[in-house]
């Protein structure tokens, strides 16, 4: 199965759903409420108008991989859709649009918890542990979900795949252009290997352009906080930028959920 979805709620749906068009380079389904990418799902992102939160977290797969479809509430309050997935026609690729969703950050109040419940009721797989998160997976990919530790229940940041390098490069000046500059980026991971970009949108929430995500398999060795630990003063492997630590903690509490 994979990631298909996240649905929100904005407090301006007209504007947040122009901002994912024309900047963020997606593609309007139902009049803006929903928008995709060139990867043949029908959305990636759901829109609906109220007080900023996070409504659900939604996985698609064949009906052999979902089984019946359903919804899990979780330890934070948190809700998974599973649904049987309906393919629609692949756009034409395109290095400055995102293909469709990478993963999510979750902020958890008992991150361990969290990744417990997904590994024994979700049938998802661990991938590391660090310090800050704990990281599980649905496929090869390295992580569909990461748990963050936190002091509240909230949405991290939600990550949009690019084809390459280039194409998270040319997306963060795209978003410069725009008056988004990134608040943690360009910069290269360690757990997941993947290359990002961070930018708070015009709707409060934290979101990431990554490409190169690691595929991973079944003898991939779990991670732990000892492994993931990095030299004073470096956040990841590259060490060219800085991050908006307080804009960044703030923007990563302003969707929790509904
Ligand atoms: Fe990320």
């Amino acid at each position: 199965m994979k990631l298909q979805s996240v649905e929100l709620r904005v407090a301006d749906v007209a504007k947040t759903s122009e901002f994912f068009q024309k900047v963020w380079n997606l593609t309007p389904v139902d009049g803006g409420a929903k928008l995709r990418g060139t990867a043949g799902l029908p959305y990636i992102i759901g829109l609906e108008q109220g007080t900023p939160s996070i409504r659900s977290i939604t996985f698609c797969g064949t009906a052999a991989e979902i089984g019946s479809e359903r919804e899990h509430k979780g330890p934070d309050g948190e809700t998974y859709r599973f649904v049987v997935e309906k393919r629609s026609a692949e756009l034409p690729a395109n290095r400055d649009r995102p293909i469709q969703l990478s993963h999510v950050v979750l902020n958890s109040k008992d991150a361990d918890a969290a990744e417990r419940f997904a590994t024994n009721t979700l049938g998802f797989k661990i991938s590391d542990r660090t310090r800050f998160m704990n990281f599980v997976r649905c496929n090869r990919t390295h992580h569909c979900i990461a748990y963050a530790r936190a002091e509240v229940s909230s949405l991290h940041h939600i990550a949009f795949e690019m084809n390459d390098i280039d194409g998270v490069m040319r997306g963060i000046g795209r978003m410069r252009d725009a008056g988004f500059p990134p608040v943690w980026g360009p910069g290269r991971h360690g757990p997941g290997n993947n290359v990002f970009g961070y930018f708070i949108g015009p709707h409060g929430g934290v979101i990431e352009y990554t490409a190169e995500v690691e595929q991973v398999g079944d003898d991939y060795p779990v991670g732990t906080p000892d492994k993931w630990k990095w030299p004073q003063g470096r956040t990841d492997h590259w060490g060219v930028s800085a991050r908006d630590d307080k804009r960044i903690h703030a923007a990563e509490r302003a969707y929790q959920w509904a």
